[in-house]
């Protein structure tokens, strides 16, 4: 079929610039084909564009356009010369921006036909994801999809501003890099002059803008694609993009600060919110006791209460053994929920806490006639009053008990109390409440590798008051590290880096790097270090995150473009797929099927 073209026609608007105010105005208007409403008479097209939707009409006077407008389908792209008129006051649509007015079209063109799409072309659509991401070009066309992209880029540019205006640089950092695996599994990329080398893609730039300080770049930022090939879920993606930066001769609070002023600017440009600032400052530890999570959800209470002491010697083993074993028995008190959380709830919320591990999930209601509860017979009245204190517990309440080693009773209590807030609806999604999480562990046992592996990465630099501690009791040592935290993610995180080689060396060892291995992955960067180095700290934030945030969608996918499914792979091209024999012989790579 032959389409029509544009041939110098100009389009004037785009579709809702058009209004009351342009009544009589010849306009030209492109777009997508709404809906058609052939009323014999008149045929009635709407035309959607990225801004939105218009009606025009075609009457039976101009017979050949008539006929032609008839022809037109959903999607359908077309262009319409037309005068702007007021619609009659009986059909203003009032839940449509140009709901006043119509253009009485002059002259219409089919620029390109469509065939039937699989979905409907429709704000909020209930389609099944994989559908959606097959034809994701067509789910792009959404009017939520495009505003999401919309505010991506928004955002994006609201970022170059913030930093450019405070000193800050963007400067690209290279994609193909040298694989220094500590952290998530790299994507390697194989070398055809190298034969038998791979590079890696970047996990961060965090090496490259470390020696942009040692450069003397003073302060960067970029909006950084990052690659990880890690399990993948709803705020993760195997590529994803971060809002990266380091600066120069700073400590963590001129870091923070100077980002708690991006973070106001940006709500306040997108969402009109005023942020108070200085946001909330939490040691790591806290976090834990009061929360359970490294990432506290502070927009509910339900906060956990460590009761190991008030249960001490109890005739309950299983608290009494989780306390011999160096565990711990904490708490957390679901006020004023007692008429709403039913035995049947208060099971499956037993459930629920085994998937963290919690071997059961001890529970006390206090009802109008008195305390209910499986674990009452291994307490006096004396005991179980201290009990009820210690949490405040007052009628129509519901404790909730885990004891265990302290790292199962944090995960089960902390996931248990959101899922409480989730489930009885104690969480204002209006809310928005940010705080820094900071003095983390600098260090972790892995059990699995035997080791201690550094908490955020092997380049952050220790508390100075527990320097003295990185050899005899690695564990104890806090870094210079924060997190920021939104509504219970983690938008982001940073800290100050080590910027002398000695140290660098000295954590690479507790991390359990031969001198050897060290040199061979990092030595460059010890060697940088000995030329003069600024003291230098930075952060970065998850940008697909912080979208996901802003529009209060569920998943990162949804402001993504181009989005991987859970398997990683991209449903619309079908990636990754298999290649060319001749291009796996030109890299010297034969692939060895591993068995499934
Ligand atoms: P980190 O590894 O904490 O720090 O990453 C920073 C932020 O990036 C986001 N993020 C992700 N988003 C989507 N999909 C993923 N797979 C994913 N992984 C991480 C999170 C996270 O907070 N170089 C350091 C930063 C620094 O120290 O300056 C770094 O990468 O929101
Ligand atoms: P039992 O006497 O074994 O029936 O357990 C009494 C209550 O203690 C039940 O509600 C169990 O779910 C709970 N329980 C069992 N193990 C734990 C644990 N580790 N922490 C908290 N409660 C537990």
């Amino acid at each position: 079929m032959d389409f029509e073209k544009l041939n110098g026609l100009k389009r004037t608007h785009k579709c809702t610039e058009v209004s009351i105010n342009d009544l009589g105005k010849e306009v030209v208007l492109m777009g997508f084909t709404d809906s058609v409403r052939n009323l014999g008479g008149l045929i009635f097209i709407n035309i959607r564009d990225i801004s939105g939707v218009i009606q025009t009409v075609f009457s039976t006077d101009d017979k050949e356009m008539y006929e032609k407008a008839a022809k037109v389908r959903g999607e359908y792209v077309i262009a319409v010369v037309g005068t702007v008129a007021k619609r009659d006051d009986a059909v203003v649509n009032p839940n449509m921006k140009t709901g006043e007015i119509e253009i009485i079209a002059k002259e219409l063109r089919i620029l390109s036909s469509a065939k039937t799409p699989p979905f409907y072309i429709v704000e909020n659509s209930d389609v099944k994801e994989e559908l959606r991401l097959q034809y994701r070009y067509l789910d792009l066309r959404r009017p939520d999809m495009q505003r999401r992209m919309m505010l991506r880029s928004q955002v994006a540019k609201i970022v170059r501003d913030y930093y450019s205006e405070n000193g800050f640089n963007e400067i690209e950092t290279p994609i193909l890099i040298k694989s220094t695996p500590e952290g998530a599994r790299d994507y390697l990329v194989p070398s055809r002059v190298h034969n038998g080398n791979f590079y890696a893609l970047p996990q961060s730039p965090q090496l490259y803008k470390q020696l942009l300080m040692l450069s003397g770049m003073d302060r960067y930022f970029q909006i950084a694609k990052c690659f990880r090939d890690e399990d993948l879920r709803a705020d993760r993606q195997p590529e994803f993009t971060q809002i990266d930066l380091e600066m120069s001769f700073v400590e963590e609070d001129d870091v923070m600060t100077i980002n708690e002023g991006l973070l106001k600017r940006v709500f306040k440009e997108v969402k009109g919110i005023d942020l108070e600032t200085p946001f909330l400052r939490m040691p790591y530890s806290e976090a834990m006791d009061r929360f359970g999570s490294d990432k506290p959800d502070t927009r509910f209470g339900l906060e956990i209460k460590d009761i190991s002491d008030v249960v001490k010697g109890c005739d309950f083993s299983v608290f009494t053994g989780a306390l011999d074993n160096g565990g711990s028995v904490r708490a957390i008190n679901a006020k004023g929920l007692g008429d709403k959380i039913s035995r049947k709830n208060i099971d499956s919320l037993g459930e629920f806490v085994k998937t963290y591990k919690a071997k059961g999930l001890a529970w006390i209601k206090v009802n109008p006639d008195g305390i209910q509860s499986p674990i009452a017979k291994f307490f006096d009245e004396e005991k179980m009053n201290a009990i009820l204190k210690a949490v405040d517990a007052e009628e129509n309440d519901v404790i909730f008990i885990v004891a265990d080693k302290n790292s199962v009773v944090f995960a089960s209590l902390g996931a248990l109390r959101i899922e409480i807030a989730k489930r009885y609806d104690l969480i204002d999604p209006e809310k928005y409440n940010f705080l820094w999480v900071t003095d983390f562990p600098l260090l972790e046992y892995d059990e699995e590798e035997n080791r201690f592996v550094a908490m955020h990465h092997p380049f952050t630099a220790p508390k100075d008051e527990d320097l003295h501690l990185l050899e005899s009791d690695p564990g104890k040592v806090r870094a210079k590290a924060y997190d920021i935290i939104l509504n219970g993610v983690e938008l982001g995180g940073g800290s100050m880096r080590i910027y002398n080689s000695e140290l660098q060396e000295k954590m690479f060892e507790v991390i359990g790097l031969t001198k050897e291995e060290a040199n061979n992955r990092f030595g460059f960067l010890i060697e940088a270090f000995k030329y003069g180095t600024p003291p230098h700290g930075g952060m970065a934030y998850g940008f697909d995150r912080m979208l996901m945030l802003l529009d209060g969608c569920d998943s990162i996918r949804d402001v993504i473009a181009f989005p991987k499914v859970q398997n990683a792979s991209e449903l619309m091209t079908n990636a990754p797929d298999i290649v060319d024999l001749k291009q796996l012989d030109e890299l010297g790579i034969a692939i060895v099927k591993k068995e499934e």
